[in-house]
């Protein structure tokens, strides 16, 4: 697979998000495991979890055990892998989510994300959403130090607006690497900040890129575009998202969730697939 880069590090430029496997309609671990394997097996480089993608109270951080298992017990080269965690955001297990965006949690929260990974510095650790409990610069204040004591080798947000960016870089610096923030064929209100991580010399790493869990399967019923072009080319809708989130910058990392090997196998194929500038055009215009 081609790479992409986030901070100094070069990434296979399709990643691999952890979410389904550990919330709501999860698969056994076993089904889990091969999931990962597989997307390691196709080049996958850059996975994507955090502490709070699990299902009940007591299991916090249940993706990060389930990805640093899987991991481990992968067969390849796994110093290659870049684990991007996130801290801030909760689930009390009644299936809502609240957020907690004090330094001093994030902390907490962070050595607990280390504990679980099983690493002396997490390689990038992403502030997951901002609380408006606290000021956005304290929650961000938290990653630096996390940074300069060495327990994490970069630092990324998530959720964040074009001026939450450009505070976070002003007090990270080079530190930060990397946006995460929702983008897909039905959701495109974060072009301005995919603009800018562009102009920074940021990642973008687009969330929910075929729709969120539950949708993606419809990706081509509901945007047909992307259903004929796909039929055109022989592929699934989902690759054809895929290719054409890469097509719209440089700076784009997508992060499909999957919860079975052939899904994230038949995603990481987009890095290989070519779109022409007309197919790209109809397609940017579908949608929104
Ligand atoms: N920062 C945030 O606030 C935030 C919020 C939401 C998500 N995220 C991250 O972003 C990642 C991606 O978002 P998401 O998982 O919510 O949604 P998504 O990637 O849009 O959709 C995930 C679903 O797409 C299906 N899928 C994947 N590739 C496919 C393909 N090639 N063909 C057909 N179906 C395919 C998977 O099905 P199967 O399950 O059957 O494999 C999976 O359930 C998450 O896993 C998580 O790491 C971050």
């Amino acid at each position: 697979m081609r790479t992409r880069a986030i901070g100094g590090r070069q990434v296979g430029q399709v990643g691999l998000g952890g979410m389904p496997m550990s919330i709501e309609g999860r698969p056994d671990q076993g089904r889990a495991m091969a999931t990962v394997h597989a997307a390691l097996d196709a080049g996958v480089t850059l996975i994507d979890t955090a502490d709070a993608y699990h299902l009940k109270a007591g299991e916090v951080g249940h993706n990060e055990t389930l990805i640093a298992r899987a991991v481990a017990s992968w067969g390849g080269d796994s110093s290659a892998v870049l684990i991007a965690t996130k801290g801030g955001h909760l689930r009390p297990g009644d299936g809502s989510w609240t957020r907690n965006g004090s330094p001093d949690y994030l902390k907490q929260a962070c050595e607990a994300s280390l504990q679980r990974l099983g690493v002396a510095a997490i390689g990038l650790y992403q502030f997951h959403r901002p609380d408006p409990e606290v000021p956005f610069a304290d929650s961000i204040g938290a990653l630096k130090e996390l940074h300069d004591a060495g327990k994490i080798q970069m630092a990324g947000i998530s959720n964040a607006d074009p001026a939450q960016i450009r505070t976070a870089r002003e007090i990270l610096g080079d530190r930060l690497v990397s946006v995460q923030n929702q983008f897909s064929p039905a959701f495109r209100s974060s072009e301005p900040e995919l603009e800018l991580c562009a102009e920074l010399g940021l990642a973008f790493l687009p969330w929910s890129p075929l729709g969120g869990i539950g949708r993606a399967a419809g990706l081509g019923r509901r945007f047909a575009p992307f259903a004929r072009i796909a039929d055109q080319l022989g592929v699934s809708p989902q690759r054809v998202c895929l290719a054409w989130l890469l097509a719209r910058s440089p700076a784009v990392i997508p992060i499909p969730g999957a919860s079975r090997p052939e899904t994230i196998r038949d995603s990481v194929a987009a890095g290989e697939l070519e779109l022409t500038p007309e197919q790209l055009a109809e397609l940017d215009r579908t949608g929104g």
